[in-house]
């Protein structure tokens, strides 16, 4: 009788356990259409960014939605939908995503202003300032043909909004295209992104608040080419993920690490092991998202872009494996 019940115990324990271990590498993954939301919608939130702030995930994306057209006369793939402002979803465990609407609105019929319809409105990141305790988006703002090439800046008291735009710079008087935001431990913030038309990368110390680029910026993987930078730290190491240029088409990640946000960054090979790994399995990474309360728990998020028809583009999140100073995504 006593054998029974230890056995019946340790059955139960043990299913208790693998089914546990399976849910968390299931929550790590999403491909193509299974990022949906609690209405059941497929999650808009291109190029995203994810918060984590009280107890709460706040993903943020660009809104594709609308006719694909490309832009004449450029000697690249210039594929372009309407900028349709930045997406805001909520979750509590990675999984449940609820629409919280769209929290930086695009604006028509002024095409001179940089939230336009007509405009570029790309890769929306958002950080919390503990002091001024108030929640920062950044984005790449641009113009058809991408030759305006500017960071935008907008605030909210809320993680969810209303955003308020505040402008667009170019730091330093360089340019900024594919961006991402970074808070250290520290509570130091960081621009990243890529700059000099495309070839070489920034990285550039945020003002306390958060809203102006400073002087101090440092410039890394010089004449490597290299967009959709996405950043992240673990124990005290800074790795630094990015792809190539080549459109909206998939090509070979990369990765850098450092011991110092600013550098020197020493490059490494590509982070994604197996069938497909040279065009990224058909996605572009933008993002490395830190699982909460999950030290070295981390999931690359990457885009699987439709370039023909923008608003049909999916997602690829796979979990980050860490072997002590490198990385591979599978
Ligand atoms: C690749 C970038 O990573 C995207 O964000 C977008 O800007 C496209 N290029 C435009 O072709």
């Amino acid at each position: 009788m006593k054998h029974t019940l230890l056995i019946a115990l340790l059955i139960t324990y043990n299913s208790f356990w693998f089914s546990n271990s399976i849910h968390a590498e299931n929550d790590t993954r999403f491909t193509d259409d299974e990022l949906i939301d609690t209405d059941g919608k497929p999650v808009n939130a291109h190029g995203a960014g994810v918060l984590y702030h009280k107890g709460v995930y706040y993903l943020f994306g660009e809104v594709k939605q609308g006719k694909t057209w490309l832009v004449p006369k450029q000697n690249w793939e210039d594929f372009r939908v309407p900028a349709g402002g930045v997406s805001c979803y909520s979750s509590t465990d990675l999984k449940h995503w609820k629409n919280r609407g769209v929290v930086l609105k695009p604006t028509t019929n002024n095409p001179d202003y940089d939230l336009d319809t007509s405009r570029v409105i790309e890769r929306p990141k958002v950080i919390y300032n503990e002091h001024t305790k108030k929640f920062i988006m950044w984005m790449h703002i641009d113009k058809n043909d991408y030759s305006y090439s500017r960071g935008g800046v907008a605030i909210s008291d809320k993680p969810f909004g209303p955003y308020k735009y505040l402008g667009s710079v170019k730091p330093n008087n360089q340019m900024l295209r594919d961006m991402t935001l970074f808070k250290d431990d520290d509570g130091k913030a960081y621009l990243i992104y890529s700059s000099e038309n495309n070839n070489t990368m920034h990285i550039c110390l945020l003002s306390s608040d958060y809203l102006t680029p400073t002087k101090a910026y440092t410039r890394i993987l010089v004449n490597e080419g290299r967009e959709s930078p996405a950043i992240f730290k673990n124990q005290g190491k800074y790795f630094l993920i990015t792809s190539g240029c080549s459109g909206w088409s998939p090509n070979a990640a990369s990765y850098a690490v450092a011991d110092h946000v600013m550098g020197p960054w020493l490059e490494r090979e590509n982070p994604c092991k197996g069938v497909n790994a040279e065009v990224s399995f058909f996605s572009q990474g933008g993002f490395v998202l830190p699982v909460a309360n999950k030290p070295g728990s981390f999931i690359f998020m990457g885009d699987r872009w439709n370039k023909t028809d923008l608003e049909k583009s999916t997602y690829l999140w796979l979990p980050v494996h860490i072997i002590n100073d490198k990385i591979e995504i599978y």
